[in-house]
């Protein structure tokens, strides 16, 4: 269950644990965009490394490429983006607030839930997705209308009609701004693999079925930005472009389908935190499209699409560009002969990595309180965040900096950094250190304490279950590598 009490809780500790960061703060910050302090940049490459590795290590037809982010402006006009990758807005003639139109609808059958008004909330929404679904503008300015839905800043009810709005950024490549120095900003990653297809596939000697997979930031002029790094002006995507014999997309999206949601299971977000949603209105290139939600702290929310984009985006490259994108498949035969020059079908998967970064650390996050044996109070902030995917893995502690401990201690962080990321202190009282790397999420703590002098013995403490076991000094480093690739 959602548990919209801690999401503003869960902001602030990633502010104040080294995650996230507001962008620009000093000057105000600027509005959906968002820095990563030194632990969030380091779990955002820990998913990125794992996502990477899962595509194209585990799967011997996959292999990744680094496309730039800016890219041809025919591209855009190609892929359809420049004529119809624009969302249905409408402002509030009092407050001139713009919202996306099913953003205000969705936030006014919140508001219904949170009267206990279910049934309406619920019907709400399925009126809202079938105007979607026909792009019925007028149909859906009745139902804000119908259902007086207000404007949260000036709490009227004076909406302008619905318009369509770009969500593209533009700039200008050279010194002359003419239209034809136009260029975007990606807001995909996907058509830097489309336009390289027939490159990798020749290069690489791939047989289809085949995949291309690409990590990289993508930029989309939001227009209501919210939910902190769940909806941001620029962020990041992991997307994978899988090539496929026409007539066996479905069979190629059913499999991924159930591939991406064992992937999401694998870094220990649990099963019923997850469900599929199907799309009601596709998307114009897609013959089929699921989401893979996720329940964070503010509702179910998309996480991951999966698309079968058919053969739309390499036709019309096709097209545009005049050169041929076809794949021979030697292996289709007929009559005993090779015959087969076709344009693949495509399956996608993309998921947005700070959206993962947000479901990890909303998964994560626990703030606990418990009796002690003396019978007061003791409580803590942990963030359980998977052992593989956590920033630091081991803190190496000397239990006091004298006697001889902290050259102990510094010993064995010089056996251990080359192999994992470790984290050195020893400042102030034990307890006080645990809780530190327990709020960032270190799953384990090494103590060095005079007993290390005689039995060369230290002290191994787990975040989650806070229990501390002694174990040999010098297993300290294969035992920690163990630990962390369960
Ligand atoms: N190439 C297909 C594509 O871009 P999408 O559903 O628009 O499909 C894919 O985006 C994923 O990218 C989403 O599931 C989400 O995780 C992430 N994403 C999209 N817009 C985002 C935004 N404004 N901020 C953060 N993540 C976003």
């Amino acid at each position: 269950m959602a548990d919209a009490n801690i999401f503003p809780a869960l902001i602030a500790h990633c502010k104040e644990y080294g995650y996230i960061f507001q962008s620009s703060e000093i000057y105000d910050g600027l509005s959906a965009v968002y820095d990563y302090g030194q632990n969030g940049a380091q779990l955002k490459k820990n998913i990125r490394d794992y996502w990477w590795k899962s595509m194209t290590q585990m799967h011997e037809n996959i292999v990744g490429i680094d496309a730039a982010i800016f890219m041809h402006p025919t591209t855009w006009k190609a892929s359809g983006h420049i004529d119809s990758f624009s969302d249905p807005m409408i402002d509030n003639k009092d407050s001139n607030k713009r919202y996306r139109v099913d953003h205000l609808i969705e936030n006014y059958s919140d508001e219904l839930r949170a009267m206990s008004r279910e049934e309406e909330a619920e019907a709400l929404i399925a009126s809202m997705e079938r105007l979607i679904s026909g792009d019925d503008f007028e149909g859906l300015k009745n139902l804000i209308d119908s259902n007086k839905i207000k404007c949260s800043v000036s709490k009227t009810c004076n909406w302008t009609e619905i318009r369509q709005f770009n969500l593209m950024f533009s700039t200008e490549m050279g010194s002359v701004a003419e239209e034809a120095n136009t260029i975007y900003l990606r807001p995909e990653t996907a058509q830097g693999i489309f336009v390289n297809f027939l490159n990798v596939q020749k290069t690489g000697r791939m047989k289809i079925p085949f995949g291309i997979a690409q990590t990289g930031k993508a930029f989309r002029n939001e227009i209501v930005a919210r939910q902190f790094i769940f909806r941001m002006r620029e962020f990041e995507q992991m997307e994978m472009q899988f090539f496929v014999r026409p007539g066996t997309q479905m069979e190629w999206y059913n499999f991924w389908k159930a591939e991406r949601l064992k992937w999401h299971q694998s870094i220990g977000i649990p099963a019923q935190k997850l469900k599929f949603h199907d799309h009601v209105k596709l998307a114009h290139y897609a013959d089929a499209a699921v989401d893979i939600e996720f329940d964070f702290p503010f509702g179910w929310k998309e996480l991951e699409g999966i698309h079968s984009r058919t053969d739309y985006d390499l036709s019309r490259h096709q097209e545009f560009s005049k050169k041929k994108l076809q794949y021979f498949d030697n292996d289709l035969k007929e009559d005993g002969k090779p015959y087969g020059n076709y344009i693949p079908y495509v399956v996608e998967t993309s998921v947005g990595l700070d959206r993962l970064v947000l479901t990890i650390l909303s998964n994560a996050y626990e703030e606990q309180k418990w009796n002690k044996e003396d019978g007061t109070e003791d409580s803590r902030v942990v963030l359980k965040i998977p052992a593989k995917l956590a920033p630091t893995k081991l803190a190496i502690l000397p239990l006091l900096k004298k006697d001889g401990l902290p050259e102990i201690a510094r010993q064995l962080m010089n056996d251990c950094k080359s192999s994992f990321q470790c984290f050195y202190e020893e400042k102030d009282a034990i307890g006080k250190r645990y809780r530190r790397m327990d709020a960032i999420g270190t799953p384990f703590c090494i103590t060095i304490d005079h007993q290390t002098k005689e039995d060369s013995m230290v002290t191994l403490r787990d975040r989650d279950t806070m229990t501390q076991e002694r174990i040999a000094l010098s297993n300290v480093k294969e035992i920690i590598k163990g630990k962390i690739e369960q």
